[in-house]
């Protein structure tokens, strides 16, 4: 039987995520479990427990992936998993995981790179045109590069402070709202009200910065009245600075680098708002489909198989 199939494993935060590609980088299946639930009672991602269910869970999830694709293990080629960025202690969990089966199994383990791996996400369900500007945007990441081929991803700029998922989130929660609050965030906010004047967008050949905006938001909801209303004016002024300073670097990078292919990976890049703006902006727009937008193991066979590939057949 033709070992053909790459398994990706996911464990950089707190989703315990498996995928399955074939040789084409066709997903075959995909399975995760998030503890964002469990986390939600802290009031954000505790590294100690995130790691501690990544290794209760890590197992069911790698069979549950197996048996939704029906395949064994005798038609495995690969096994990859995110080695960097993340929080070492759930790193770990994926990457012993990996080990023991590839030896166990006898095929290679490949690292893959966390944010390359959501970069290339967009490969999941449509194909990639390069060169393209990427905007990462997540809980902990948000930059822009300029990706020309598979193998060559330079870094243009990135947030000096706060990421855009983390600013949701610490707003989210002085509003009252669970974590994650992104996607709360997103479904209150209103498009046809005029916004708060909140902050002064900053200069668009400037890193992205955040802080400014979430301190702003924070302490006009300090001054106003509670009221639903005023929940959602402030929730919908705050999203549209966010949205308006993306597409302010969006237009500054494509017109430095003379390049209209614009693809938005990562948890933000499933934010309504932001997907509409980009689709009818004009550029060639690649947006990650929502289901693989936040973390997930599919992008990781995905650009662990393409790895592969330059690897070991080349
Ligand atoms: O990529 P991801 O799963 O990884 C991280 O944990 O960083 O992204 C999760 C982040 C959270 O901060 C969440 O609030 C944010 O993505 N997010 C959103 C939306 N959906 C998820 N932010 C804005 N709008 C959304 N619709």
């Amino acid at each position: 039987m033709e070992a053909k199939y790459i398994i990706g494993i996911e464990t950089s935060c707190d989703d315990t995520a498996i995928g399955v590609v074939d040789s084409n980088h066709h997903l075959i299946a995909h399975y995760k479990i998030s503890s964002s639930q469990e986390q939600a009672l802290y009031g954000g991602v505790v590294p100690e427990i995130a790691a501690r269910y990544h290794a209760d869970r890590i197992n069911l999830a790698i069979q549950k992936t197996l048996l939704e694709a029906q395949i064994t293990p005798n038609q495995i080629a690969a096994i990859c998993y995110t080695n960097e960025p993340g929080l070492p202690g759930c790193l770990m969990v994926g990457q012993l995981v990996a080990q023991v089966l590839g030896d166990l199994w006898g095929v290679p383990t490949i690292p893959v790179n966390h944010i390359h791996g959501h970069i290339f996400s967009i490969g999941l369900t449509q194909p990639i045109v390069f060169p393209f500007l990427c905007l990462v945007a997540s809980g902990k990441t948000t930059a822009l590069y300029y990706v020309s081929d598979f193998l060559n991803i330079q870094l243009l700029t990135q947030t000096g402070d706060d990421a855009i998922g983390e600013v949701y989130d610490k707003v989210g929660r002085v509003l009252g709202l669970d974590y994650p609050a992104g996607p709360l965030i997103d479904q209150l906010c209103d498009a046809n009200l005029e916004p708060i004047n909140l902050a002064q967008q900053s200069a668009a050949h400037k890193p992205f910065s955040y802080s400014g905006i979430k301190t702003a938001t924070i302490n006009y909801w300090k001054k106003i009245d509670h009221t639903p209303q005023n929940k959602v004016l402030l929730a919908t002024s705050f999203q549209k600075w966010i949205v308006h300073s993306i597409m302010n670097k969006i237009n500054y990078y494509s017109k430095v680098h003379n390049v209209t292919n614009i693809a938005i990976v990562g948890g933000v890049a499933a934010n309504q708002s932001l997907r509409q703006t980009i689709a009818n902006s004009g550029y060639y727009s690649m947006l990650v489909k929502q289901e693989f937008a936040t973390d997930n193991g599919a992008m990781i066979a995905y650009y662990g198989s393409i790895l592969y590939n330059k690897k070991y057949n080349k």
